[in-house]
């Protein structure tokens, strides 16, 4: 059978289960004309400049216990940073003399940073003409409106997987009280993020459907899915990493039944593949996060893995125009003006 049909119910937002299944195996031809339908949807909605966000990794204190992640609590092989407002400051100062829009804030879930984050947030909008994301985890509803109110805008929470049962196994916390946070976040007028990973020890196919069929219900502001990364110092340290392919389609999937989200280009798929990230954007992805982290602290954030793919702003350009897409324009005149990469 076609997979026209599987698309063109998918762009209709009345998607089948076995059509999503069917789209998430597709490979070689099939895969291509997929891809351009993505593109085509991505151009129609306006999203082709690709958007920029400068990313610092502020914290790698964590909370939590997945078993994917080296940040998670329990391991004692990791050297823990807390980075000082003041460097922040610099950095966020650099990201914006690169004509780069947002200044993404990124920690394990750590709420000892809350109190510095309240502190940066207003400092950063008096200082600076950018937009604030961030990733934070989960915290109480006081803290999001908080954050808010100081003048955060949008906030990334990924439901990682949609099964409850297998988001408890691998995290020993409880999805729905995730899901809610989301809900929380976007009642007080965040932006909000989210995304899944693919390939996770256990996750069927039929999982993956499911974790789709959440995604395109939620309707998100931005959405992402990521390969998974096997994590040195993890339960999953020797499982198998996640298809590339696979989350390629589903980056395609949500642009054709979502069409208007940011959909970023995880540093993950060049991980698994240099020119990941280029078929990432060729598979409808719009967004590049270009990492601003000092490298000292950069090897101790080991979100993927020790060895992970770290996104300088050369390799965000490069890859923009290996996609034939071009920057978005403050980005362009900043890095046509020659400005400190
Ligand atoms: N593999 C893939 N994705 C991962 N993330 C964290 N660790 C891994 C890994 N080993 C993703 C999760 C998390 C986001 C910040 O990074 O989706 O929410």
């Amino acid at each position: 059978m076609p997979i026209t049909d599987d698309i063109e119910r998918l762009a209709h937002g009345n998607p089948t289960r076995e059509g999503i299944a069917r789209l998430l195996t597709v490979d070689g031809d099939e895969q291509e004309q997929l891809f351009q339908r993505a593109r085509q949807e991505r151009r129609r909605a306006g999203g082709d400049p690709v958007t920029l966000r400068g990313v610092i990794e502020i914290s790698n204190h964590c909370q939590k216990s997945c078993d994917y992640c080296a940040m998670r609590s329990p391991n004692g092989e990791m050297e823990r940073y807390r980075m000082t407002p003041e460097r922040i400051l610099e950095i966020v100062a650099e990201i914006a003399a690169n004509g780069i829009p947002i200044a993404f804030l990124q920690a394990g879930q750590d709420p000892a940073a809350d109190a510095m984050v309240a502190k940066l947030i207003p400092e950063i909008k008096r200082r600076f003409d950018l937009r604030i994301l961030l990733c934070l985890g989960e915290r109480p509803r006081a803290t999001y409106r908080r954050f808010a109110e100081l003048g955060a805008d949008s906030y990334i929470l990924k439901f990682e997987t949609s099964s409850p049962a297998h988001y408890r196994a691998i995290t020993r916390t409880s999805l729905p009280a995730r899901l809610d946070c989301l809900r929380q976040l976007r009642e007080l007028g965040y932006a909000v993020g989210t995304g899944n990973i693919v390939g996770l020890p256990d996750q069927d196919l039929s999982q993956l459907v499911d974790d789709v069929l959440l995604a395109l219900k939620l309707r998100p502001d931005f959405v992402s899915a990521s390969p998974f990364i096997a994590n040195q110092s993890t339960p999953f340290e020797s499982c198998p990493q996640g298809s590339l392919n696979t989350t390629l389609n589903i980056l395609a999937i949500y642009r054709i039944g979502l069409r208007t989200p940011l959909i970023p280009n995880v540093s993950a798929l060049e991980k698994l593949q240099a020119g990941g990230q280029r078929r990432g954007l060729e598979a409808g992805a719009n967004v590049m996060t270009v990492n601003f982290t000092p490298p000292s602290y950069q090897e101790k954030f080991n979100i993927y893995s020790k060895q992970r793919f770290v996104v300088g702003l050369q390799h965000a350009l490069a890859t923009i125009e290996s996609a034939g897409m071009e920057p978005c324009s403050s980005t362009r005149t900043a890095s046509l003006a020659g400005l400190p990469s």
